[in-house]
């Protein structure tokens, strides 16, 4: 089998049993913590207009330049498979009116998220984010707080080897001139650095220092340091940022080269990463401005989007048992229509039940159960139909026991105990 018809776009994946309980689960657990927390989810539309990534994220980052699936759809409206959340959350919560509420707006969102990456481990055109945002709160508190979700979400997955690399990239007000502080110290290396920073130079500069080429790495480890440059108000937010999380107790190491691969950000950023995987688990922080370029009122704002495939990689994340309880088997024809009726009974009273569609030997039938790994058989044959009773099997132990097949759901239930 080749071609199109029986090959998945690179970079997609199928998620198949166990993984895709092993998911429903990671997402299950995601939603509990924000339950606690206090993110109730948002959803949003998988597809936006291209202009508001381009606005927000920026046309010169690799997310956009590169790697947008953007669009003309049959209207001429030019559309774009959304990167990520960030900037289609804050869209939602200008145009229904959520800044004219009570602040901060927290919110949530899970889903995918399209990239025209080059696929590698870890790395895919189709992931799937779990993400948090807070609109309209400035207090470092909310970026601890965030922070602090991420690394609870994470935790309840059993993670350890988890850090969290910090740094602040200044404001609206400090930045512009450490852009040019640092564009005046790279022009005379910008012969020796790859394509990609010497148009950076140009468009965005701050990105340069988070180029993963070698050769611009080592000519760039010297570099001016955002954090030498902030101004007050952003060098006092830091540092209680990072007071609040060492008060909990939660390392943080400072990055002074972390600066993030989207325009929007402004302070705090973040990422969150694990001993055994390159990538980022998790990236976030604050985007100060994000909401009045799409013409909002100004709204401090701060938010993570955590790579679900990534964390369920490490995570080896135990779905929930797919065991199912019962097997009803038919010794023979006549039995069939009975056998079939049962099981929709015991469905509807909750148990999962398995049964053969027809023509199968009883010997095949209980091949079929021990494959399955039921918890318990019942076969039904003339004997049984005449007598009402039926004999219950318990699959792990062996032992057998009587039970009117009228009540068998019930004699089940009380025999299976409660389902992990
Ligand atoms: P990001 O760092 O681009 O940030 O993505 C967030 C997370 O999504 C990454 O840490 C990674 O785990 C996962 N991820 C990103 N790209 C891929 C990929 N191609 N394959 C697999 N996983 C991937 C954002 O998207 C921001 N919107 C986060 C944010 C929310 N900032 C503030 N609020």
């Amino acid at each position: 089998m080749t071609g199109v018809l029986t090959a998945r776009p690179r970079g997609t994946t199928d998620i198949l049993p166990p993984r895709s309980e092993q998911w429903r689960t990671l997402e299950e657990r995601f939603r509990e913590v924000c339950r606690i927390w206090g993110y109730p989810e948002i959803i949003l539309p998988l597809f936006e207009h291209a202009e508001l990534f381009q606005r927000t994220v920026g046309e010169a980052t690799d997310i956009v330049e590169k790697e947008l699936y953007s669009f003309p759809d049959r209207g001429g409206r030019l559309l774009a498979l959304r990167p990520e959340g960030t900037a289609p959350a804050a869209r939602a919560y200008l145009e229904n009116g959520l800044h004219k509420g009570p602040q901060p707006v927290k919110l949530s969102y899970v889903g995918p998220m399209f990239r025209y990456e080059r696929p590698q481990a870890g790395r895919y055109r189709q992931h799937t984010q779990l993400g948090i945002e807070v609109f309209g709160a400035a207090e470092p508190a909310a970026d601890a707080e965030v922070i602090l979700v991420a690394v609870e979400v994470l935790r309840r997955e059993g993670l350890e080897g988890l850090s969290v690399r910090l740094n602040s990239i200044g404001c609206a007000g400090c930045r512009p001139a450490y852009r040019e502080t640092l564009r005046h110290w790279l022009h005379p290396l910008l012969p020796g650095l790859c394509a990609d920073c010497r148009s950076r130079y140009g468009r965005n500069p701050l990105r340069t220092l988070d180029c993963k080429i070698e050769r611009c790495r080592q000519a760039l480890g010297q570099a001016p340091r955002t954090l030498d440059a902030l101004c007050d108000e952003c060098r006092e937010h830091f540092q209680e940022v990072q007071g609040r999380l060492e008060g909990l107790g939660l390392p943080v190491t400072i990055h002074p080269d972390l600066v993030r691969g989207l325009d929007y950000y402004t302070r705090t950023v973040f990422e969150v990463m694990h001993d055994d995987l390159e990538p980022s688990l998790c990236g976030g922080g604050r985007y100060d401005g994000l909401v009045e370029v799409l013409g909002g009122p100004p709204t401090p704002a701060v938010g993570f989007g955590m790579g679900l495939e990534r964390v369920l990689d490490l995570a080896k994340t135990q779905g929930r048992s797919t065991r199912p309880d019962l097997f009803l088997a038919a010794a023979d024809e006549e039995a069939r229509p009975r056998v079939f009726a049962l099981a929709v009974e015991a469905r509807r009273a909750g148990l999962a039940t398995h049964f053969d569609f027809g023509g199968r030997s009883l010997k095949a039938q209980m091949k079929a159960a021990s494959r399955l790994g039921v918890r318990f058989s019942v076969v039904l044959g003339q004997r049984e139909l005449e007598t009402g009773v039926a004999v219950l099997k318990n699959m792990d132990s062996g032992a057998e026991s009587e039970a009117p097949i009228a009540g068998l759901a019930g004699a089940i239930g009380e025999q299976r105990g409660p389902t992990s």
